[in-house]
């Protein structure tokens, strides 16, 4: 599909931003146990990466680990704070040199001290890269993350009258990223699940039935191409529409 994708870019989304969801039922219709669905669905997020440097996507938020998953058991968590320790340890030194930007949105004081710092480590590594911001999710919480932009304003002693949307966007775990543009969530579920649930105020959505780990370049496309094809008003109304 690389070679016919014709999506001209000021139709490409500038941030994508993805719910990558159905890990567990994957693993389960191959009667394989549910991490064994979280690594192909981490598998997938190499391609799913590359595909958006080549695609001229410039921002990619995933959502890997949420502030209501530690209520999975605890295998599995451990078994996600593995795979992100993993990914640091094995795929850095690649996404570095393929130019790619990591910052990580959500709260890292729960994490281990030893995955804490080399999250820290691995952002101020790649601080210098320009090809592709990759956000992960990781710790986080739509709800947590205003939760957190408010404490923050109050201990600057921010008054009432300076909030305004410019400011709170300053203080969310997503400052210098812009809005995303087009949130994709794989597996058919209709919910938010937490997952930007200010920065999407005028986010278009995708919604597919494929489980993460089957959702291909091809699909990627498809859905770049959907997004193409909307247009976005912003409450307000298309050009076309006036007399
Ligand atoms: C949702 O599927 C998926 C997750 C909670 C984890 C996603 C994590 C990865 C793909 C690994 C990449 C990680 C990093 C740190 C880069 P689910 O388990 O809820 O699936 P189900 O709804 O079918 O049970």
């Amino acid at each position: 599909m690389g070679e016919t994708f014709q999506i001209p870019p000021e139709k490409t989304p500038k941030h994508v931003a993805i719910i990558m969801d159905g890990n567990g039922r994957w693993a389960l219709s191959r009667g394989k146990p549910r991490l064994a669905g979280h690594r192909a669905g981490t598998e997938n997020l190499r391609r799913v990466i590359r595909a958006s440097v080549e695609f001229g996507v410039k921002y990619l938020t995933i959502y890997a680990f949420s502030t209501e998953n530690w209520g999975r058991p605890p295998a599995e968590v451990r078994g996600l704070m593995h795979i992100f320790e993993n990914v640091i340890d094995h795929e850095l030194e690649e996404l570095h040199q393929e130019g790619v930007q990591l910052r990580h949105i959500g709260r890292l004081e729960k994490l281990t001290p030893k995955l804490h710092k080399k999250v820290l480590a691995a952002i101020e590594l790649t601080k210098n890269n320009t090809r592709l911001v990759l956000n992960i999710a990781f710790n986080y919480g739509g709800r947590d993350e205003i939760v957190y932009a408010v404490q923050n304003m109050l201990q600057d002693g921010v008054s009432a009258e300076e909030v305004n949307i410019e400011l709170i966007n300053k203080y969310l775990f997503t400052v210098g990223s812009p809005d995303p543009d087009l949130i994709i969530r794989t597996s058919g579920e209709l919910r938010t699940s937490n997952f930007l649930i200010w920065q999407s105020a005028y986010s278009e959505w995708y919604i597919t039935p494929t489980f993460w780990p089957d959702f291909d370049k091809k699909e990627y496309a498809k859905a770049l191409q959907t997004y193409a094809d909307r247009d976005r008003r912003y409450g307000g109304v298309s050009d076309e529409h006036y007399e």
